[in-house]
């Protein structure tokens, strides 16, 4: 059975974007947080990169939970699984079969600030695990973690495809922080972290020919557009997809093309771009297993099982509460 629950505050796209937009657009450099490129139309776009030749960590990663689901679902023996950022849910059923396999799962609750994803995601998952209670959540997991103490236990919280490397590091400590507070003895905690790798490999990944992750970076001007009646010209901004060495992170940018002011009118801001001037719109951070052990630890996760795909380029962590 499949109940789809909303949680985000009606006025959600309004008055938390308009928020984000005044704190992003008045700061020096420009910035914006990247959960604002998942409507639905960027739910869609993200869904066409995970499926684009450059675009490599859905690939890698579903390659290591084919391999070791079992061996999650036998660590685990959960009974619940909660996910965040669940998008379409696609590689999660590698863990629905194994958990199913195992006899144990009861529960999953899907929990994404993305309702068309959530119904997508219901849609393919109903039906195809008889008994299987799904409770999705819509929620902002800056806010709502999705672990009700009502959830039978163990519980795996799993975090996959990398999204935590859409942080910047001290969002991370925050964030793993809540999450290892959430957890309770028995618990465990399954996260996807795409590893540092040749920097030619991983700008191709943020910067496709097809143009489709052009196209998903921009998208968050349209839901500008649409949330608080904006006035971005999409064809005057440019989309950058730099590699950092030093913080090892993938930054993407849209470049203003020329001088030009954008009326926010639901953010009472015009905002001035000069002429090369680039909005911050994602981090994505790449990773290695000692750094991430080192983060895990620092939030009070023991690492326990550590898994990457046979080319190394993505990591997949299983660790409990120390
Ligand atoms: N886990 C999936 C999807 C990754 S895309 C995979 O591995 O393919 C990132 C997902 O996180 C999107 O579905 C997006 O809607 C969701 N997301 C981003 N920021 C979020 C936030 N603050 N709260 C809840 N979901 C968020
Ligand atoms: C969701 N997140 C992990 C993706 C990433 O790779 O950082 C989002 C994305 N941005 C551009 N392409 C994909």
């Amino acid at each position: 059975m499949i109940t789809i629950e909303n949680l985000l505050p009606a006025d959600f796209r309004e008055s938390s974007l308009r928020a984000d937009v005044i704190a992003g657009l008045s700061a020096e450099p420009k910035y914006l947080p990247p959960k604002w490129f998942y409507d639905a139309e960027g739910s869609a776009l993200f869904e066409k990169i995970t499926a684009l030749p450059e675009y490599y960590p859905t690939r890698a990663e579903r390659a290591i939970l084919a391999a070791v689901s079992p061996e999650v679902a036998a660590l685990s023996g959960a009974s619940s699984l909660v996910e965040l950022g669940s998008g379409s849910s696609e590689k999660t059923r590698l863990l629905l079969d194994a958990l199913r396999a195992a006899g144990t799962l009861r529960r999953y609750v899907p929990v994404d600030v993305s309702e068309s994803a959530l119904r997508g995601a219901g849609d393919s998952v109903d039906g195809a695990y008889p008994g299987l209670d799904v409770h999705a959540v819509v929620a902002d997991y800056d806010t709502y973690l999705g672990m009700d103490s009502g959830d039978a236990g163990p519980r795996l919280v799993a975090f996959l495809g990398s999204t935590i490397g859409n942080m910047t590091p001290p969002e991370r400590a925050a964030f793993l922080s809540r999450v290892r507070a959430a957890l309770r003895p028995g618990d465990a905690f399954l996260l996807g972290t795409d590893l540092v790798k040749d920097p030619a490999v991983l700008t191709a990944a943020y910067d496709d020919p097809a143009r489709v992750t052009a196209a998903f970076n921009k998208n968050v001007l349209s839901v500008l557009n649409h949330s608080l009646g904006a006035d971005f010209d999409l064809d005057s901004f440019g989309h950058v997809a730099v590699w950092d060495p030093a913080r090892e992170w993938i930054e993407m940018r849209l470049r203003s093309a020329s001088g030009q002011r954008v009326r926010i009118p639901g953010a009472g801001l015009t905002v001035t771009f000069a002429a090369g001037e680039d909005i911050r719109t994602e981090v994505s951070a790449k990773f290695r297993r000692a750094g991430v052990a080192a983060e895990l630890a620092e939030a009070g996760l023991d690492l326990r099982s550590w898994w990457t795909d046979p080319a190394g380029q993505f990591g997949l962590s299983l660790s409990v509460p120390a």
